[in-house]
């Protein structure tokens, strides 16, 4: 479940290399020198960790897909950059120091469906924040738009004439937990021949705000407050589809 595999990230990167300006000045903008320690957990290929450690901040992540890592690493040596990034998993990471700012971006904090864990995960982002530090966590709101989701589609990126990517997805949204699961297929076909799939299930928990503010609570985060709020049109009206938090201890 939510394993990145190399097509998927493939897919990814070629969607998402670039992180949102704004997100990240926001982000960059609680950064007041270099000597402080910045942690991103679920770094994923680097979209945010790369300027940021470009920037000259002091940048660790960790992730635990083994070919997001790769993209990632390669693109730190690539532009001779410092950032330390390693292969680990939310609940269950570890470092010797603590750091001053971490941050989880894009509602990934959402891949953690199971309660347990995400609050385990959550006391973990706590136990590893300096008593000053500030934790910044983007979640993603329940679905209003339900109607959207397909029950089978296929999309196609086509890399050049010679080799295409295609990702076949069947969406669903359990609306008593507010968990959106998707079987993603993704095909690499070479001049029209298929080389390679990879099959996923993409699970991800959206959360109402009191509720994700209570398991901030829970996990030991006293001042938590909301800095930016996305919204989408939906038939005219603004509905609200993720949340940032800065939570403090
Ligand atoms: C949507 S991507 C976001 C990556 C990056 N933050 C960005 O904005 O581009 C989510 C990432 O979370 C990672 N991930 C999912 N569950 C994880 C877990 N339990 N521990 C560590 N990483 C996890 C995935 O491997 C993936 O790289």
């Amino acid at each position: 479940m939510n394993e990145y595999g190399s097509l998927c990230t493939e897919w990814y990167e070629a969607l998402y290399k670039y992180p949102p300006q704004e997100e990240l000045e926001l982000y960059s903008g609680y950064l007041l020198d270099d000597t402080q320690r910045v942690l991103e957990p679920m770094c994923g290929a680097g979209r945010f960790l790369i300027p940021m450690s470009a920037q000259g901040h002091a940048m660790y992540g960790f992730d635990h897909s083994a070919p997001m890592l790769e993209i990632c690493k390669a693109k730190l040596a690539q532009r001779g950059l410092r950032a330390q990034v390693m292969q680990a998993s939310l609940s269950s990471f570890s470092y010797p120091m603590p750091f001053d700012m971490i941050f989880i971006t894009s509602g990934s904090f959402g891949l953690i469906v199971d309660p347990h864990e995400a609050l385990v995960s959550l006391k973990r982002i706590h136990a590893y924040l300096s008593d000053s530090g500030v934790f910044l966590v983007e979640i993603e709101t329940p679905l209003e738009n339900q109607d959207a989701l397909k029950v089978m589609h296929t999309m196609e990126l086509t890399h050049n004439v010679q080799e295409s990517l295609f990702l076949r997805k069947s969406e669903s949204y359990d609306v008593q937990s507010n968990i959106y699961t998707a079987d993603l297929l993704f095909q690499k076909r070479i001049q029209g021949h298929l080389e390679r799939s990879e099959a996923m299930k993409f699970v991800i928990k959206h959360y109402v705000s009191d509720e994700f503010e209570h398991l901030l609570k829970q996990a030991g985060f006293c001042a938590v407050k909301i800095v930016r709020r996305e919204h989408m049109e939906l038939e005219s009206t603004l509905s609200t589809k993720s949340l940032i938090y800065e939570c403090r201890k």
